[in-house]
């Protein structure tokens, strides 16, 4: 390999989202509007579960970790998105691109694994409740987290350094709003084999492991619930997974409406709609479906508020 010197583009250009330049600034406040909301949605919900000792429980913890990661996750894509979306020069740096996929990487292979901890969270706490407290202790959740981290450095470390040894030629227009790897991949003159080889093998497990785990935890508890069927059961296991199970859909509904059910026509907009999709409204959603529809969140959101209220009256 020559490397370097052949290594001529010392930044991309981010081509940004397909719209018309008169609804420009229809989408950019529109934009805004939902990173702000993602933003504060989800510091509320880490805030309360600091804040508030009743929702010191592992199911808890995990979701405040959830939230972290989706607020990072939408932080690595949108203010850059949203400043390209102003100026007129949307241009990224090398360095910048790469690390901008890094995190990327990094954050939803993070969410995919917190997920995974959270069902098997809920798999103890419905498979055997008696022994919740004692397994899931604050060992074994501080141990599921930082497993989470270390794992996700894992692929997001080797796709970033196989993409660093690409070289790039001439062409340096992605046309993404961000520096997406399959579309880094198809800007590259040098041979990618190796980097496919390594996306499809360490993300298909990546993707596949966690999905069939989450499965497994779920009939898990479906069988235990079956086994004595009784409707305050089924209730019990409905308000307690219910939330967790619509994240989970809407985390894998978008991988598999991106990957399994390819468009030939229309491809870009497809893509950029589904990138949309999960940079910004799926970390969104999530602590609206946590807090909507749980009464821990929302007696949390009283308890602190008030008690603060109260404080600052005497
Ligand atoms: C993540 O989870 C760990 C262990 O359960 C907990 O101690 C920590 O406070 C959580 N971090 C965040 C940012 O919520």
């Amino acid at each position: 390999m020559t490397g370097r010197n052949q290594n001529v583009v010392s930044e991309f250009l981010l081509l940004g989202l397909p719209i018309e330049s008169e609804h420009q600034n229809l989408f950019y406040v529109l934009f805004l509007a939902m990173y702000v909301t993602t933003i504060l949605g989800n510091l509320l919900i880490i805030i309360l579960i600091c804040l508030d000792p009743y929702l010191h429980t592992p199911m808890y913890l995990f979701l405040s970790n959830l939230s972290f990661s989706d607020l990072c996750f939408s932080s690595v894509t949108m203010p850059k998105l949203l400043q390209d979306m102003q100026s007129q020069d949307p241009s990224i740096s090398y360095a910048g691109c790469l690390t901008q996929m890094y995190f990327f990487l990094f954050f939803a292979d993070l969410e995919d694994f917190l997920l995974v901890a959270m069902a098997y969270d809920r798999y103890v706490a419905i498979c055997f409740p008696l022994h919740y407290t004692t397994i899931m202790g604050p060992r074994l959740c501080s141990f599921l987290v930082v497993l989470s981290w270390v794992l996700t450095t894992v692929p997001a470390m080797l796709y970033t350094l196989l993409m660093a040894r690409l070289c790039f030629c001439a062409d340096n227009v992605i046309p993404h709003f961000f520096c997406d790897m399959s579309a880094l991949l198809k800007l590259s003159c040098s041979d990618t084999r190796v980097n496919e080889l390594v996306i499809f093998v360490v993300g298909g497990l990546i993707i596949v492991l966690p999905f069939l785990l989450i499965i497994m935890s779920y009939a898990r508890i479906i069988f235990s619930i079956l086994k004595v069927p009784s409707v305050r059961g089924i209730c019990k296991a409905f308000s307690t997974c219910g939330s967790h199970l619509t994240v989970v859909s809407l985390f894998y509904g978008t991988i598999i409406g991106l990957y399994l059910c390819p468009s030939a026509n229309n491809s870009t907009v497809k893509e950029t709609v589904m990138a949309m999709m999960y940079t910004v409204v799926t970390p969104m959603l999530n602590p609206f479906i946590y807090s909507l529809r749980n009464r821990d969140m929302k007696g949390a959101l009283g308890r602190v508020f008030c008690k603060k209220k109260f404080h600052f009256f005497l």
